[in-house]
């Protein structure tokens, strides 16, 4: 979490890193910071709270120079204050840090017994005070932060500035992402590709323990014990357009607007649409493996887990492989075994979730082959895994997902037709159906976006309810729990999702007529199972908002609301069930006057654990 942005050669450095930490804002938002050296001194401003604070500040009092460093804070040691908003400053060296020092307590006795004056509650001033005493040693930027390294122990990535050294940047990373972008005659260092885009496309990632130490013309990148390394400088496919708002209030109500076009983007690669067949080149090579395999795991968190909850349904339904998907921060502490002949899926839209890498770390320890279906292209998940596929999805700003989920589906469904196909369990024209189906979706997404509008007026009702009841079978029980997450996450409501045959194992003590129930219902062979679970709920009063199919009038006569979508096969109702219940949060939470891009207390790429 946090964003980090760093900038040499630009006399705008201000500019550029402020406008840098707003596409990085979704990584936190705690408070922001930035220092500047301005060829003498290095000065500092911070400010609580949102960038809007800082940028206010810097307005009044901007501050001079080429080279500097921002950050956007997501508090983990110490309350969101002034007082430990990043950069942390210590004699003449600065600091920004994204990440844990898991010794903290040990440094911070280590620097006080010192004679160390210690300011924040951070774990990163901590940093600041180790360089400036070898920075103080030797006079050289690079040789303190290589001496400091080994004494920092936990997940990290660095940018450090120096007083002493007016046209000097050390950056350096131990887990969390960092980047250098090669704009003309400037240099970016950034969490994310996002804060790098505008000015260049020449970017170079630094992996597990490197350095890259970047002056005035010069950059080197070096392994932690200073050996220097090759790197290659790579060439991004993401535009500056795609991190605009395009005159959508939100960008998460963009992102909704773009799943349709998303979606068809993210079929484009592993669709041969002459054959109407699917294609997988990254599993080419693994045919015999799949053929003898014997069971998949999915790994995940948050709304990337309940996209693998409806892969397990997907994969289990049309491969006949046995799947069990698993939450990430779960699954390394239940040991598990893992089957010799299995794949892991890992499913991130960063790429970059803490617990879900150790996921995919544990199973490549085990010799389990693992697959990655990632939004963000040579994020660590996609570095380290064994097969890549991808969603996709173009740029995802909004914390809550929303086309990374839609895209991360569509993948799965190709992914289970392509391993049932392999292994004998699709039928030539099964699959040629199957991609049909896919390609229409798009279109049928345009027709249920425009419920955006009955959401829009019937928020102002909705937000009185004292909580909602998400409720769906089989493939849509996931969307059920995914509706609630966002309500959750955005509106700040009492949500839950449930099984809609659980209901009478507990739930059903809940409704009365202050509880809305979201029933998802779409035509499908648990249609009639799921109708008798509502009849029970309306029986004891529940107020029902439905998803079902077009036409379905028994729904229709159980709802106060019934929103219908296209009669599609079972495997498609989930990118349409999802989209009205995406709208009902983001215009919920819009009319009790919350920040629907950046919800409280989260961010949008969890890097801790
Ligand atoms: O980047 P990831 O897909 O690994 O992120 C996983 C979750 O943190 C994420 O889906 C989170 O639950 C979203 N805020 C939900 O909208």
């Amino acid at each position: 979490m946090c964003g980090i942005v760093g900038c040499l050669g630009r006399e705008d450095a201000q500019e550029v890193i402020v406008k840098g930490l707003k596409t990085l804002e979704y990584r936190g938002y705690d408070s922001a910071g930035v220092a500047i050296h301005n060829g003498e001194f290095i000065n500092r401003s911070r400010a609580r709270g949102k960038l809007v604070n800082l940028e206010k500040k810097l307005n009044e009092e901007p501050i001079r120079g080429n080279l500097g460093i921002g950050h956007t804070r997501w508090a983990t040691h110490g309350p969101a204050t002034e007082k430990n908003a990043h950069p942390h400053m210590i004699g003449g060296v600065s600091v920004v840090h994204n990440g844990i020092i898991e010794n903290y307590a040990e440094l911070r006795d280590e620097l006080i017994a010192g004679g160390s004056e210690i300011y924040s509650d951070t774990d990163t001033e901590l940093i600041a005070h180790l360089i400036n005493i070898k920075v103080k040693q030797t006079n050289d930027l690079l040789t303190a932060v290589k001496e400091v390294i080994p004494r920092l122990q936990g997940a990290y990535a660095v940018l450090v500035l120096s007083e002493r050294h007016p046209d000097e940047m050390v950056a350096f990373t131990n887990g969390p992402p960092l980047l250098v972008g090669f704009a003309e005659k400037s240099f970016i260092v950034a969490s994310d590709m996002l804060a790098i885009v505008p000015y260049t496309k020449n970017i170079a990632y630094l992996s597990e323990n490197e350095v890259v130490h970047i002056q005035k013309d010069s950059y080197k990148f070096y392994s932690n014990d200073l050996k220097p390394i090759d790197k290659k400088i790579e060439e991004i496919s993401w535009s500056a357009e795609q991190v605009e708002k395009s005159g959508y209030p939100y960008y998460m109500l963009k992102e909704i607007f773009e799943q349709p076009r998303s979606m068809a983007k993210s079929l484009e690669p592993y669709i041969n649409i002459e054959t109407q067949s699917i294609e997988m080149p990254a599993l080419e090579s693994y045919v015999s493996d799949i053929k003898s395999l014997e069971q998949i795991y999915i790994v995940s968190c948050g709304t990337s887990f309940y996209s693998g909850m409806v892969g397990e349904y997907l994969l289990e339904k049309m491969s006949g492989v046995s799947c069990k998907v698993d939450i990430a921060s779960e699954f390394r502490y239940r040991s598990p075994k893992l089957v010799k002949n299995s794949l892991l899926i890992v499913i991130s839209q960063s790429g970059e979730t803490a617990d879900t890498l150790a996921a995919l770390r544990l199973a490549k320890e085990q010799g389990v082959r693992t697959l990655s279906l990632c939004n963000v292209q040579h994020s660590s998940m996609d570095r380290e895994s064994d097969i890549q596929l991808y969603m996709n999805a173009g740029v995802e700003i909004g914390v809550a997902s929303t086309k990374a989920f839609i895209c991360s589906l569509s993948i799965l469904n190709l992914l289970a037709g392509y391993i049932a196909k392999v292994n004998g369990n699709m039928k030539p024209e099964e699959e040629r159906a199957l991609v049909k189906s896919l390609l229409a979706t798009p279109s049928h997404m345009e027709s249920v976006l425009t419920y955006d509008k009955f959401f829009a007026e019937a928020a102002e009702r909705l937000k009185d309810y004292k909580g909602f009841l998400y409720l769906g079978r089989g493939v849509n029980f996931p969307i059920a729990l995914e509706g609630a997450l966002k309500l959750k996450e955005l509106a700040y409501m009492h949500a839950e999702g449930y099984a809609a045959g659980e209901m009478k194992h507990g739930p059903l003590a809940l409704i009365d007529e202050q509880m809305a129930v979201v029933m998802i219902a779409p035509k499908d062979d648990l249609y009639d199972k799921a109708i008798s679970n509502l009849e029970t709920a309306k029986a004891r009063g529940a107020q029902v908002i439905s998803i079902g199919t077009v036409n379905d009038e028994r729904l229709k006569n159980l709802s106060i609301n019934f929103l219908s979508i296209p009669e599609v096969p079972w495997n498609i109702n989930p990118f349409l069930a999802v989209i009205p219940l995406q709208l009902l949060s983001l215009h919920v939470a819009s009319a009790l006057g919350h920040d629907v891009d950046q919800p409280r207390n989260l961010a949008k790429s969890v890097t801790v654990e």
